[in-house]
């Protein structure tokens, strides 16, 4: 089960159009939590919760704000990069096994978050590496997971009684997947490539770096 790190790194993607809606394999969700709650985060202060959701009414709910959202969001483009963005499936909340709302609490541990002092998003950053700890997990178990963002936090919030204070911060689709594919879902509609790593590469101080004709 357990593959080489960096082969997990690079087979991980972002899912939306390949999930089978099977049940997953025995103990896989445990395993993935399990591994989401392992993260780091800033003066150990764990600020995230996992909302594990399998309703079908929840599920549709959630699905018509993101459509709501995707329009408002199309509405934005101009017409060639609303035709590419029309053909980009961007969720498969209704296609997924089951979703996991990922949250952060700003007040855990509060008020003496050692680390935190001055850097206020340091604990979004901690949720954040939970979120991707639950990523590779499920790549290593061969499954799927997209992350959805299309959404007001307000809705979510109300839509499944998140408390005041409390912010979700992704909507995570789980379950088993026809099969991962090899380059990102933008890449291969042509919306965004990805930038080699020497674009991001700075030595010593920040430099422009090369140019790319994407940026
Ligand atoms: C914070 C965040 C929000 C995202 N929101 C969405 C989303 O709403 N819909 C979607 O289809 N993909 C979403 N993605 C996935 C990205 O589009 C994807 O990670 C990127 O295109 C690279 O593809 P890969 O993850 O397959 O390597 C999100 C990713 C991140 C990290």
């Amino acid at each position: 089960m357990i593959s080489d790190i960096y082969d997990v790194i690079h087979r991980r993607r972002d899912v939306r159009g390949q999930f089978t809606g099977e049940p997953l394999p025995p103990g896989a969700l445990d395993r993935v939590l399990g591994a989401a709650h392992a993260a780091p985060s800033v003066g150990l202060s764990q600020p995230w919760d996992f909302i594990v959701i399998r309703d079908r009414g929840l599920r549709e709910s959630f699905h018509r704000h993101v459509e709501h959202e995707r329009d408002t969001f199309a509405a934005t483009l101009d017409a060639e990069a609303a035709d590419r963005f029309s053909r980009i499936k961007i969720d498969g909340v209704l296609e997924s096994t089951l979703s996991i709302v990922v949250t952060y609490d700003a007040d855990r541990g509060s008020p003496a978050v050692l680390g935190r002092h001055s850097i206020a998003d340091a604990g979004l950053y901690s949720v954040c590496l939970a979120i991707q700890n639950l990523w590779l997990a499920a790549t290593a178990e061969h499954l799927g997971v997209g992350w959805v963002s299309f959404y007001r936090e307000a809705f979510l919030q109300h839509l499944l009684g998140i408390p005041a204070g409390i912010r979700p911060v992704a909507w995570l689709c789980l379950g088993p997947v026809t099969h991962l594919q090899g380059v990102p879902d933008l890449e291969g509609h042509g919306w965004r490539r990805r930038r080699p790593l020497h674009a991001a590469l700075h030595a010593d101080r920040w430099n422009p770096g090369p140019t790319t004709t994407q940026d």
